[in-house]
């Protein structure tokens, strides 16, 4: 691999650009090396793996050491401003693309199932559950939108009964997790019914930044690149012999999705018309909306069969 290191650049004779290599190479060797005895054929193939990559790219860029100074740094300090509430190790994950990879190799494209996409930090499991039209908002402020579909598998038949969790940030961009306050909106769950329908009240998404005054929002701004996630709302579908999936729809027409999602989680498939009802529509459940527009999105779901049993 003696093109890994470049004579002219480093000063090097041919000869010496050949003994660097062979340093680094039986070093990497040695490394691989230690492995070879790990029990678990997993771990071993994970870590052996892992150490070519890492070495490969320290010697892909030449890292200097005060780089890897550096690297380290921010590392802590994303360990740092970790804790309970706060997880800046997924959100860095995340905006590399690396959580967006994770799901979309153990996703694997299949018949017309709906695809996933990244989970997000503010879901959380003990959300009410609301009935067939029913509104997830409990007071979060932004435009009303109505959202129906229905619940499927990949043979096009109907899943009764699926467990549909949903969940949103306001109009200014928060999940209600986010306030101090301890409410509980933009969020439920409710179950499809007979035909596989569902229906709810929810808002019509808006753009909001993932949270980035830490480290990754420091990286962030260093390269360039907008916290902003593209207008989205969150779905977590499980049914009994159905791979659990996890993903959102998306807003067809916001520029976010131009710009680009800061996690990397839009997907073509999941973006969906939010069609605009001008003032005065007649409501679906005849909500009374007085004078305030609303939107309607449809968003069928496709189940794939759990092939493993486990769900
Ligand atoms: C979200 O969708 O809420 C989200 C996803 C990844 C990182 C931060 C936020
Ligand atoms: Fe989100």
């Amino acid at each position: 691999m003696t093109d890994t290191i470049n004579a002219q650049d480093h000063a090097l004779t041919a000869d010496q650009a050949d003994e660097q290599a062979r340093r680094e190479e039986e070093l990497i060797q040695r490394v691989l090396d230690s492995f070879d005895s790990t029990p678990d054929a997993r771990l071993k193939e994970l870590m052996q793996s892992l150490v070519k990559h890492l070495h490969a790219f320290i010697r892909d860029v030449r890292l200097t050491e005060a780089e890897w100074e550096q690297a380290i740094e921010f590392l802590t300090a994303v360990g740092h401003i970790t804790d309970d509430r706060r997880q800046e190790f997924v959100l860095l994950s995340d905006v590399l693309g690396a959580s967006m990879q994770t799901i979309t190799v153990n996703n694997p494209a299949n018949g017309d199932a709906t695809e996933a996409t990244v989970f997000g930090p503010f879901f959380v499991d003990d959300a009410p559950e609301i009935q067939y039209g029913q509104d997830i908002a409990g007071g979060a402020h932004g435009q009303p939108s109505w959202i129906e579909g229905t619940v499927r598998n990949t043979r096009g038949e109907a899943i009764p009964d699926a467990r549909i969790e949903v969940w949103e940030a306001d109009e200014d961009g928060f999940y209600d997790v986010q306030y101090d306050d301890h409410r509980v909106a933009g969020r439920a769950f409710l179950r499809s019914g007979a035909d596989g329908e569902y229906a709810f009240w929810g808002l019509t998404p808006t753009p909001y930044p993932i949270p980035h005054d830490g480290p990754v929002g420091q990286m962030l701004a260093a390269t360039n690149r907008s916290p902003v996630r593209a207008a989205h709302l969150h779905f977590m579908v499980t049914a009994p012999g159905y791979r659990t999936l996890v993903t959102h729809i998306f807003v067809e027409g916001d520029p976010q999705l131009e710009i680009g999602d800061s996690v990397f989680g839009v997907k073509k498939s999941l973006i969906k018309q939010f069609a605009e009802q001008p003032a005065g529509t007649p409501t679906p459940k005849g909500r009374d909306l007085g004078d305030q527009t609303w939107t309607r999105a449809r968003f069928d779901i496709v189940l794939a069969e759990d092939t493993d049993e486990q769900n």
